[in-house]
């Protein structure tokens, strides 16, 4: 790689990029040679690791959805470094269930504050600076429960729901700028997130996929990519990637 090579490069940030389906998204990107900010909240290890395989690629940052000052420092440490940003990935997020009537409404709302404000807080921070890049684009990470729902998901699917609303909005505010803004729906995927869900309930999710089992974080890091990079007249679109569970 020479200095034009790194200068020429896209440049990423991945918000959850530390592991599961961030991770796969920011090997998926620095194997298409972008550089990309890949952001940790308490696994710095994991980030390391990342930055580890592939040197000079990967910048770990601290990003805490529940704190705006972490979003702006985290575009600006991606901006200093690499002097510009293409592409942003809002992939950070938290599940947590519950039916309504048994869901402690402050809890109830600290799912859906979890979910958004530091989602909404990244994109606003990278804006200025995406304006000036190539391509550039942003990639919502909502879920399939966003668009169908889920019993015991209000909160979780109130939030997704919310991200697509508020990625198409944004995609008709930007145009003008040459930004696109799409949103990606996985369905049930093999992470950390998932390994929480009962095996009845697994069992139950995957007769009800019609292809019959859990994604992978590398299918769901396949599509994420295709909207970032290569969807060039795609804007405001949902892309499901579910395995035809909402089917
Ligand atoms: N897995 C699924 O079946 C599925 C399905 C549909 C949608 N999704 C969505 O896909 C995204 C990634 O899910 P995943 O399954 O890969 O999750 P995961 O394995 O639990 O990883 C979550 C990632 O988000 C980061 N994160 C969590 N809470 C954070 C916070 N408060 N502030 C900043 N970063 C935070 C974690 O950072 P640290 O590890 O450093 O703490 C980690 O990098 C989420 O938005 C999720 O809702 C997942």
């Amino acid at each position: 790689m020479n200095e034009n090579d790194h200068d020429a490069a896209r440049v990423a940030l991945v918000s959850g990029g530390s592991r599961g389906i961030g991770a796969a998204v920011t090997t998926a990107l620095t194997q298409r040679g972008c550089r990309v900010g890949c952001t940790y909240r308490t696994r710095r290890e994991d980030a390391e690791k990342l930055a580890a395989d592939a040197p000079e690629q990967v910048l770990p940052i601290r990003f805490d959805l529940h704190d705006d000052t972490t979003a702006l420092t985290a575009v600006e440490r991606v901006v200093s470094h690499w002097g510009h940003l293409d592409s942003l990935v809002l992939n950070a997020g938290q599940w947590s269930g519950g039916r309504l009537v048994e869901t402690d409404p402050d809890a109830w709302w600290s799912v859906i504050e979890t979910n958004l404000r530091g989602t909404v807080a990244l994109a606003r921070a990278a804006l200025p600076h995406l304006v000036h890049g190539t391509s550039p684009s942003i990639v919502l990470v909502s879920s399939v429960v966003g668009l169908i729902g889920h019993a015991g998901d209000t909160a979780y699917a109130g939030a997704k729901s919310a991200m697509i609303g508020f990625g198409r909005s944004l995609a008709k505010e930007v145009a003008r700028d040459g930004i696109r803004v799409n949103v990606l729906a996985p369905g049930f995927v093999t992470t950390d997130m998932t390994d929480a869900v009962p095996v009845s309930a697994r069992r139950r999710i995957e007769r009800e996929t019609v292809l019959g089992r859990f994604g992978t974080v590398e299918e769901i890091a396949k599509a994420a990519v295709f909207l970032s990079e290569d969807a060039t007249f795609c804007t405001g679109s949902v892309l499901t990637v579910d395995g035809g569970w909402a089917l």
